[in-house]
């Protein structure tokens, strides 16, 4: 299959030739076919979500699991009651107050909805994104697009369009490039199935957030555990997920303890004849001796170092690295997203070095 590509500027105006590019996108996706579009988290590929046709082809080409349920994406608040059995009070304080934006709610799912896209379940994802080049494209579209990461299944979510290129290319209709994306990790994921609600993927919407329009809110243990034994209530949640090519760990502890620890990692490393690389911050990044050195920003810049992690992690694919370490980022109101996305790319691999190093690791 040949892939289209066009450009699509960020702004609100849209020039005529664009439109009309959103318009036959749109046409697209009514007609059963599949395209990637930008939208404020993250790139999405997006199929007609009442199609279930649509749906086993999305599975196909990232080669996901067909239990894997895929989100909603709707333009207008009014298209909600289409999809879902029945909109609860929370849900509108939520719409309210989060969308159009990185907010995901569950829902049960009405009978329109086919369990293609729901991955067999009877909830529903539903996301009302704020980009605006995705909200054209849904408008156009007919209002209901399924859209999971446009990544290969098992690859860091894409921020730019080269990214999708480099996963959809001949596999998909379309991709409309909309330049870089702004928040760069996928929409919180709210359950409003259950009572008290249950945050299922951490994002950019935080608990506080929720809990400050909610009240009472929980975040399901099982992803942020390092290992907690428990599966995680969203399937997608489950999979190593985000995954460099390299194998990555996690170091945590004392700022000089960690560089210490990497360093002397690294020699064993090389030793054993491995190419390594660091994931760190502005501040430490001249600390370090590995082949390669990627800094995502400074520790004062959270949103920058969302932006920038899958970026750094699909560049060790391109640079081949074996073994990749990376400081933690916990802190702050979007540490626990980040570190949510981190544990899953390392496949829970973290070392603790709270401790002076003993000779021996
Ligand atoms: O920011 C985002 O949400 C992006 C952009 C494209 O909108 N989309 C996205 O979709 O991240 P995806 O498919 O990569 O991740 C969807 C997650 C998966 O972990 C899936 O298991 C979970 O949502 N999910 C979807 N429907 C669900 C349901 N009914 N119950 C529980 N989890 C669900
Ligand atoms: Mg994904």
């Amino acid at each position: 299959m040949e892939t289209e590509l066009i450009r699509i500027g960020q702004g609100e105006e849209c020039l005529a030739w664009e439109e009309e590019a959103l318009r036959r996108a749109g046409e697209i996706i009514k007609g059963g076919g599949l395209v990637a579009f930008p939208t404020e988290t993250v790139y999405g590929l997006g199929g007609d979500a009442l199609n279930g046709e649509s749906s086993r082809k999305i599975y196909a080409a990232k080669g996901r699991p067909s239990d894997n349920p895929l989100i909603v994406h709707i333009s207008r608040l009014e298209d909600m009651g289409r999809i879902v059995e029945r909109i609860p009070g929370e849900a509108v304080k939520l719409a309210e107050s989060f969308w159009p934006g990185p907010l995901t709610m569950i829902l049960p799912k009405s009978r329109e909805v086919p369990y293609e896209t729901t991955g067999g379940l009877d909830t529903v994802a539903v996301r009302m994104p704020s980009h605006p080049v995705a909200r054209r494209l849904i408008a156009y579209s007919g209002g209901y697009v399924a859209a999971p990461s446009a990544n290969a299944s098992g690859r860091p979510s894409p921020t730019i369009a080269a990214h999708v290129i480099e996963d959809m290319s001949g596999r998909i209709d379309m991709i409309v490039d909309g330049g870089e994306v702004g928040i760069g990790l996928e929409s919180t994921i709210v359950d409003l199935t259950v009572s008290p609600p249950q945050i299922l993927r951490p994002g950019y919407i935080t608990e506080e957030l929720l809990k400050g329009v909610l009240g009472q809110v929980e975040t399901d243990r099982a992803i942020l555990q390092t290992d907690s034994g428990q599966a995680p209530r969203a399937p997608g949640m489950k999979y190593r997920h985000y995954a460099p090519r390299g194998e990555l760990a996690i170091v945590e502890g004392g700022r000089e303890q960690v560089t210490a620890w990497i360093n002397r990692q690294v020699q064993a490393d090389h030793a054993a004849g491995w190419k390594t690389g660091i994931i760190t911050t502005r501040e430490q990044q001249g600390l370090y001796r590995a082949d390669v050195v990627k800094c995502v920003g400074s520790r004062q810049d959270e949103e920058g170092i969302a932006r920038n992690l899958y970026l750094v992690l699909r560049e060790f694919d391109q640079e081949k690295v074996d073994r990749i370490y990376s400081e933690g980022f916990g802190d702050g109101k979007l540490g626990s997203a980040i570190m949510n996305r981190l544990l899953k790319a390392a496949g829970h691999r973290i070392v603790s070095v709270q401790y002076p190093i003993k000779s021996e690791i």
